[in-house]
């Protein structure tokens, strides 16, 4: 459910997306605005709280001086994938330990999803379960990662293969952070925009999903594409948190773009390992008439247009099957992968570990980056 709340701040009324998820843990709220001083009005605690920010946000950053300014304790971060690991875990639960952090104290992640997995990952453990709340300071944060539960980290090389389900009880969205995003960081989070729109849009089309996506020339939309977005996905976690029925469809694109990342050596983005994923799972879902050839020629060409090419040249394929085979969803004879039937019509399908994959997944890297007729 979303309810929009004016607030004022310095005379200038700004409004506050407010959402509401539900959970088997705790339902938590989803506060949405331009600037996190606004938020800020809605977020008294009154409580000890232990920040844990990703160190590309610097105090001198506008909107993170609340933040800086209400924290008991706080600890800086390298985000990455190198952060969300048992190594990781256990430097933030040395330093909650040392500092005393109780059960009435708040752990506060602040950053983008390697954090957010980090410090729900540790909220979930430490004294059996603590209290978080989450700042997503990313795009991919703030439009997909920050709603549904999930909190996994990495075991070696092998990706978010430790964890559960273990919601902040608040999470505090300012599109301001979006301001400081690299290019890439913005595409990628644009990444999971773009597969939320082919989810869920049965009269998708290419010039209105490039429309959906943020960029830096439309600011003011940026607060109504991550409440659309949020509120989408909300729905669809609710009905299945746990990831056993319906809401397997938001995996469409990641077992293949899991294995895309390894296979570059996590030299991408998740986001965009998420779209060229898609690109692979239309491609063999096409040469198996689960997808059909205009859904994959439509999808392909606003990825080229619109996303940073894969550099297939550098991919490790033997790595790419090793991630495959390693996927929470597989068995040793296959995996459920998510099929595109049609726009807004997404099916699983069981693949299988044979020789027809390697064939078609072989084909795939040596299509050219661009759109070709298939015959
Ligand atoms: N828990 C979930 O449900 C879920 C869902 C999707 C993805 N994920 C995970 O999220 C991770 C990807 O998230 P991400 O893309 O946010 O990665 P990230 O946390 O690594 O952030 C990406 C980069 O952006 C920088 N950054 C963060 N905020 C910034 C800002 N405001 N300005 C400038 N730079 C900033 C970071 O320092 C980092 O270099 C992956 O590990 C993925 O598995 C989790």
């Amino acid at each position: 459910m979303v309810a929009t709340h004016p607030t004022r701040l310095q005379g200038a009324q700004v409004k506050v997306q407010k959402l509401k998820v539900e959970s088997h843990t705790r339902d938590y709220e989803v506060l949405i605005s331009s600037s996190l001083e606004t938020l800020q009005s809605f977020y008294k605690s009154e409580r000890k709280t232990f920040l844990v920010v990703d160190k590309a946000l610097t105090d001198d950053m506008i909107f993170m001086k609340p933040l800086l300014g209400s924290a008991f304790k706080t600890k800086r971060v390298q985000a990455g994938e190198a952060l969300k690991t048992l190594k990781g875990a256990e430097v933030i639960c040395e330093w909650l330990a040392r500092n005393n952090f109780n059960k009435g104290d708040v752990l506060v992640g602040v950053g983008g999803g390697t954090v957010q997995d980090l410090v729900g990952f540790v909220a979930q453990l430490f004294h059996r379960g603590c209290e978080w709340h989450y700042v997503p300071s990313t795009l991919l944060a703030q439009a997909d990662s920050c709603v549904g539960s999930k909190t996994s980290i990495n075991l070696n090389n092998w990706k978010n293969t430790l964890g559960g389900f273990y919601p902040p009880s608040l999470v505090l969205i300012a599109t301001d952070f979006l301001r400081s995003l690299s290019d890439f960081d913005l595409a990628s989070g644009n990444g999971e925009i773009f597969k939320f729109g082919l989810l869920k849009d049965i009269s998708w089309s290419r010039e209105g999903a490039k429309r959906n996506l943020v960029t830096r020339d439309n600011q003011e939309d940026w607060v109504r594409v991550i409440q659309e977005c949020l509120s989408w996905k909300s729905q669809v976690v609710q009905a299945d948190e746990f990831d056993r029925n319906q809401r397997r469809i938001l995996n469409y694109g990641h077992s293949f773009g899991h294995a895309l990342e390894l296979s570059l050596d996590r030299n991408i983005q998740h986001g965009l390992a998420v779209v060229w994923g898609i690109d692979v799972a239309n491609w063999v879902g096409m040469r198996r008439g689960f997808t059909s050839q205009s859904v994959f020629e439509n999808v392909r060409m606003v990825i080229s247009e619109t996303f940073p090419l894969l550099p297939s040249a550098r991919l490790d394929s033997r790595l790419f099957w090793d991630s495959l085979k390693r996927d929470k969803k597989a068995t040793r004879a296959g995996i459920g992968e998510i099929f595109l039937a049609d726009f807004g019509a997404p099916k699983e399908h069981f693949i299988c570990f044979d020789s027809q994959l390697v064939e078609d997944v072989t084909h795939y890297f040596k299509l050219p980056p661009c759109i070709v007729p298939i015959t």
